[in-house]
């Protein structure tokens, strides 16, 4: 049986570095694990006004998505020390309505990826706040601050070996963890 993880990128851009950390992780993944990639660029803003019977079909799309996995990664910005609101919203998105948090449970990863110097510290506990609220057991150590990642990449793909073992240490911390709660 496959272990579904879900994947999500807290930044938008093209380019990102985030995007850059998480495909790198995917691809470290044993084979019985699959990454599901959670896109979250598309989600309406949340407003209870919406949270009807018949919700936005993005939200409903991302609720669907998210229920049936085994657990989370998210690799983050920091804009401005906090989570661009992009990822704040699609927090907000699954947890919601009352009573049907999908999130909840969910063993989760943070991984926080800046060039900048304290590799988005402020985003990635930031972060970690809010899945406390939502009831998602979170990996504490090893803590994932990815900082001057400009410098820890060979190409526009792929990072230098000591970055890439790190990554495969706290994915296989992070197996382990998310194993023994699923
Ligand atoms: C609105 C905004 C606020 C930012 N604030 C911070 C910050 O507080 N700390 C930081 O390290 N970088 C900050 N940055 C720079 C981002 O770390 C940088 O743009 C990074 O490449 C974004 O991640 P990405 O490459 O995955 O898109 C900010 C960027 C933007 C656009």
């Amino acid at each position: 049986m496959t272990t579904k993880i879900g994947f999500i990128v807290g930044s938008l851009r093209e380019g990102s570095y985030n995007r850059k950390a998480a495909k790198a992780f995917a691809a470290l993944l044993p084979a019985d694990y699959e990454a599901v990639w959670l896109p979250i660029g598309d989600l309406p803003w949340y407003s209870e006004d919406l949270d009807t019977a018949t919700p936005p079909a993005e939200w409903q799309a991302l609720r669907t998505a998210v229920a049936p996995l085994d657990g989370i990664i998210f690799f983050t910005p920091e804009y401005n020390r906090s989570v661009p609101g992009v990822l704040k919203n699609a927090l907000d998105v699954g947890s919601r309505p009352y009573g049907h948090n999908v999130w909840g449970g969910k063993p989760a990863l943070v991984v926080s990826v800046s060039p900048g110097a304290i590799g988005g510290f402020g985003a990635n506990h930031h972060l970690r706040q809010s899945l406390t609220f939502l009831d998602m057991p979170t990996l504490q150590q090893p803590e994932a601050y990815i900082g001057n990642v400009a410098k820890l990449m060979t190409d526009e793909t792929h990072f230098i070996d000591g970055t890439t073992q790190y990554f495969q240490l706290i994915l296989t911390k992070y197996l382990d963890f998310m194993n023994r709660l699923i």
